[in-house]
């Protein structure tokens, strides 16, 4: 994949849907900091320098769309799992969606979100990951870096490198019919954090639905509630228990 890098951009995800619309594909756009960094949902997602910002176009032919919802953060998780000490390697997991989760001192604070958008035939997935910039004070309950659970600042452009090189091997394995579906849904199915949990899911419509995770499925969380089971494409999703 060719990957082009920024200083900084609004949002790398902006440029790349940019470039989609251009009919650009299999290419990598990277920021050292952008200055509207934009979360799930339209929430802000800080983007400090430090941190990997970065967002793939992808032809929906190289890949089903659903299915890279739930590669990219398996990609991600994989990689940074190498990164973490020994005694924290199994500490890694993934929030519904694909927020990737690691444990620090018995709390699970999130290292990575992402950002997936449909751009006609293209499909822009946006990561950010906190590699090596500072946690800002307002969400250091709930966040934290690589270079913090190491202890040391982290090649950057080596942790890129790899994710795509990962995600690269998925799909060529996939095209070659040696993994299919619902082996890539066990392998995410393994990391979830969510599966088995009491939930309560914000829904696009602002209502709220809670209840028991039964299973994660491409089309979303299925969830056994008072009114029996029901299933959710997506949300925000905060664990209870
Ligand atoms: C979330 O957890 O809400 C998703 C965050 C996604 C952030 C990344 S950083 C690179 C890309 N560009 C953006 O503006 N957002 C995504």
């Amino acid at each position: 994949m060719k990957v082009v890098s920024f200083k900084e951009l609004d949002s790398t995800n902006n440029y790349a849907k940019k470039l989609a619309k251009e009919g650009e594909s299999g290419v990598v756009i990277v920021a050292e900091r952008q200055s509207s960094g934009r979360g799930r949902w339209g929430r802000v997602w800080y983007s400090d320098e430090g941190g990997l910002y970065f967002s793939l176009i992808l032809d929906v032919k190289t890949c089903d769309p659903k299915i890279i919802n739930i590669l990219a953060p398996i990609c991600v998780l994989e990689t940074l799992k190498k990164y973490l000490p020994n005694n924290n390697k199994d500490k890694i997991g993934i929030k519904f969606p694909n927020d990737i989760m690691v444990c620090v001192n018995g709390k699970y604070k999130k290292i990575c979100g992402i950002l997936t958008e449909r751009c006609g035939d293209r499909v822009i997935v946006g990561v950010g990951v906190d590699v090596n910039n500072t946690i800002r004070k307002e969400i250091e309950e709930i966040a934290v870096s690589l270079k913090d659970i190491c202890g040391k600042e982290i090649d950057k452009m080596e942790l890129l490198n790899e994710i795509l090189k990962l995600l690269e091997d998925y799909i060529s394995k996939i095209k070659n019919r040696d993994l299919d579906e619902n082996e890539i849904l066990s392998i995410y199915r393994r990391y979830s954090l969510t599966i088995g949990k009491f939930v309560k899911i914000m829904l696009p419509n602002n209502r709220y639905v809670s209840g028991k995770v039964y299973d994660i499925d491409l089309d979303g969380i299925i969830l056994g509630t008072e009114r029996g089971v029901e299933k959710i494409p997506s949300g925000i999703c905060f664990h209870l228990r």
